[in-house]
């Protein structure tokens, strides 16, 4: 295959949601943990998230001083060095996303580098600000971020095999209508809180289109406090573009 697998794994209440008040319920504890322990059974060596959910959890936000700069550099991809063979990758078409530095160090996870996936819309003063990190990014698309395209150059340019797709739902979303999710590990929390504005497993968010995608049962497993794991196969995969 010319792409790494996509394992989409999300922590879910039962009426589909991925975050809102859920989260702080005590009945949503054991699902929290067992989350991080799947995460590490798959041991994937990169993970995905989208923009909002990079900017709310792993970034430092948005940027709002980006340097000053004449310089015009070419939309190639660049590859600052790394140290470790763990990556972040953030989807961030327009080139948005705060940094203090070309690693992520989150506790309980390895250390893992940084690399942004931009589209053409990108301005060179933020080029200029992820080289100064030395944060290596890719181009993707024009106008928004070919999810097929970004899969083929992680394995040709940093030989991932295996990525985590971790949200959020548009991010899913766009993986997801293009054929491109292998398996869904989906941790179910016994609870719910029927929030409108919290953003569900799958989302089409603009990005892509609401095209049904459909998957076979794998495994489940239930455990403590009525929480389950559901694994799926996607019956609509693509293998290659
Ligand atoms: N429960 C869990 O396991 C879990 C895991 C992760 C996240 N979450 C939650 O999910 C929520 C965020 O989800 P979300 O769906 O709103 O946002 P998201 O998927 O994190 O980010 C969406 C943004 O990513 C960019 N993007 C995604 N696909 C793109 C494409 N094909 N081309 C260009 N840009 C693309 C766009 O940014 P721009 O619009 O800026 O261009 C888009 O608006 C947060 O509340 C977070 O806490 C939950």
């Amino acid at each position: 295959m010319d792409r790494p697998t996509v394992i989409c794994h999300m922590l879910m209440a039962l009426d589909g949601k991925i975050d809102g008040p859920f989260f702080s319920a005590s009945e949503t504890m054991p699902a929290l943990r067992k989350y991080g322990e799947v995460r590490r059974f798959y041991d994937c060596p990169a993970t995905i998230y989208g923009t909002t959910t990079m900017a709310e959890g792993y970034a430092d936000g948005f940027v709002s001083d980006l340097p000053e700069t004449d310089a015009v550099f070419p939309r190639k991809d660049y590859l600052g060095d790394s140290d470790v063979k763990n990556y972040i990758v953030s989807l961030d078409g327009e080139g948005v996303l705060k940094w203090h530095g070309k690693y992520l160090e989150k506790k309980g996870r390895p250390k893992a580098h940084v690399i942004e996936v931009l589209t053409e819309k990108a301005p060179d003063r933020y080029l200029a600000y992820l080289r100064g990190f030395g944060i290596s990014y890719l181009f993707a698309g024009k106008k928004t971020i070919d999810c097929s395209l970004l899969l083929r150059k992680l394995k040709t340019l940093f030989g991932i095999d295996r990525v985590m797709l971790a949200g959020g739902g548009v991010t899913n979303q766009a993986f997801a209508a293009a054929g491109l999710i292998d398996e869904l590990s989906i941790v179910l929390a016994p609870t719910a809180d029927g929030d409108s504005g919290s953003a569900s497993l799958f989302e089409t968010g603009g990005f892509s289109s609401a095209s049904p995608a459909a998957y076979s049962l794998k495994a489940v497993e239930r455990i403590e406090n009525d929480t389950l794991w559901l694994r799926y196969i996607s019956k609509n995969r693509r293998k290659t573009q």
